[in-house]
């Protein structure tokens, strides 16, 4: 899936997170094994699981509320030396959160939020992004903001991103290739139109859905 979008998708509780956060190693796998660029980083510890590449946006953005744009920012970064290379880069994929660099993150608006989680996920230069649900909540234009971010993360850095959305509509436009997860397992696997055009995951994922 090297620098691919691909979409999970799945009811509630079929085990998307979950999933999510065992690639990041918390919790562990309890069987199996996690391969990543050939690697089995199955039991890695989270930091260095972290330092291989690969960055989480949690569920429910967990930016942290009572401090400011920039220090959910420093969060994110490595290092000093990593923020103050990428924290440009950043501002210029989110205009609006270089505005709003000394507000205090729990007073952005939802969108906004989720743009600093994103970002807060981004500025460590990950070769995979893990999102999950990253238009939660959100009113329509702003998940179009969302996805078109995501979008051009992906075209303009080549970054690999696993894309876990209830969105399954807009999540399957976007992504090259997509994943139906049930109960913990994979039902069903196809290009994002593939998927689109099914009529199982029509019914089940799709019809009302938008
Ligand atoms: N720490 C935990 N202890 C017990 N059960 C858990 C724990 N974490 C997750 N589960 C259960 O595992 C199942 C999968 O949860 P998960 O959060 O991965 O679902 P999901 O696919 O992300 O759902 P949603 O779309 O609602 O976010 C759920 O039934 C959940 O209750
Ligand atoms: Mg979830």
């Amino acid at each position: 899936m090297e620098g691919e979008i691909v979409a999970l998708i799945g009811s509630n509780g079929a085990g998307k997170s979950t999933l999510l956060m065992t690639i990041c190693g918390n919790p562990h796998a309890k069987a199996g094994e996690i391969l990543y660029n050939n690697r089995d980083i199955t039991r890695l510890s989270t930091y260095e699981i972290i330092r291989s590449g690969i960055s989480h946006a949690p569920e429910g953005r967990r930016i942290f509320p009572h401090m400011t744009v920039l220090e959910n920012l420093q969060i994110g970064a490595r290092d000093k030396e990593c923020f103050n290379r990428e924290v440009d880069r950043i501002f210029t994929l989110f205009p609006r959160l270089k505005e709003r660099m000394h507000q205090q993150g729990g007073t952005m608006s939802g969108g906004e939020q989720q743009m600093l989680a994103l970002a807060r996920a981004l500025i460590s230069r990950p070769r995979l992004l893990l999102l999950d649900e990253p238009s939660l909540g959100l009113a329509p234009l702003l998940v179009k903001q969302i996805f078109k971010a995501i979008r051009e993360i992906n075209e303009t850095e080549k970054i690999s991103i696993l894309l876990v959305e209830q969105n399954a509509y807009h999540a399957l436009h976007l992504a090259h290739r997509g994943f139906v997860l049930v109960n913990g397992i994979i039902t069903l696997t196809g290009t994002g139109e593939e998927l689109l055009n099914n009529p199982e995951i029509r019914a089940a994922y799709l019809e009302g859905g938008r």
